[in-house]
């Protein structure tokens, strides 16, 4: 079946398998490996990536879904001159990855995020992202991150290069919802 879908900003014309899922589509065509398969449970998030703007996990669609539609991964972010985008800038100032197989989708789980919420509280930020696992960073500076890549998105004046300090974080410190990884969220 012929699918028509913008990808990053490009315009592609592809023939697929009716059954193949949006993340193998956007791995093995079109070769952006951001999005990754942490599992077969639609449980860990580390495929999200943007389809038509909204937030989605790329192994629950179908790629004939994302016929006319356009979808934004990880690699698409960047600006043109290569600049990262605020939220990946934030998540490196607050070192919110380790391994980094999870990053692409939480940074694009939080650029979806912030933009239904461009000013959550902490305990927003940890609800709207327990659909993402991680393994490695304890959620802490993930929390941080986004927090500052609010403060970063909020103030358009602001120098791209400056990452906005992070508000507060509770001492509670970890995703509660989140905080588990089974192990379907292994590589
Ligand atoms: S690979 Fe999509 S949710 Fe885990
Ligand atoms: S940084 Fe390793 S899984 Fe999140």
């Amino acid at each position: 079946m012929r699918v028509e879908i913008t990808v990053n900003g490009s315009s592609r014309s592809d023939d697929v398998e009716p059954r193949l899922l949006l993340v193998h589509y956007l791995r093995e065509v079109c070769g952006l490996r951001a999005a990754n398969v942490g599992c077969d449970t639609t449980s860990c998030g580390a495929c999200t990536v943007l389809l038509d703007g909204v937030s989605v996990k790329s192994c629950t669609v179908l790629a004939v879904q994302a016929n006319g539609r356009s979808v934004t991964t990880a690699e698409g972010l960047s600006g043109v001159d290569g600049q990262l985008h605020p939220v990946q800038q934030a998540f490196r100032q607050e070192h919110g990855l380790q391994c980094g197989f999870c990053t692409p989708g939480m940074v694009m789980a939080t650029v979806g995020f912030l933009a239904e919420n461009p000013d959550p509280t902490e305990q927003e930020v940890r609800e709207g992202l327990e659909g993402n696992l991680c393994r490695c960073t304890g959620y802490h500076n993930i929390v941080r991150a986004v927090l500052s890549a609010a403060g970063r998105l909020s103030a358009p004046g602001e120098s791209p290069d400056a990452v906005a300090a992070p508000r507060e974080l509770s001492a509670a410190g970890e995703l509660s919802a989140a905080g588990e990884l089974s192990a379907a969220g292994e590589r």
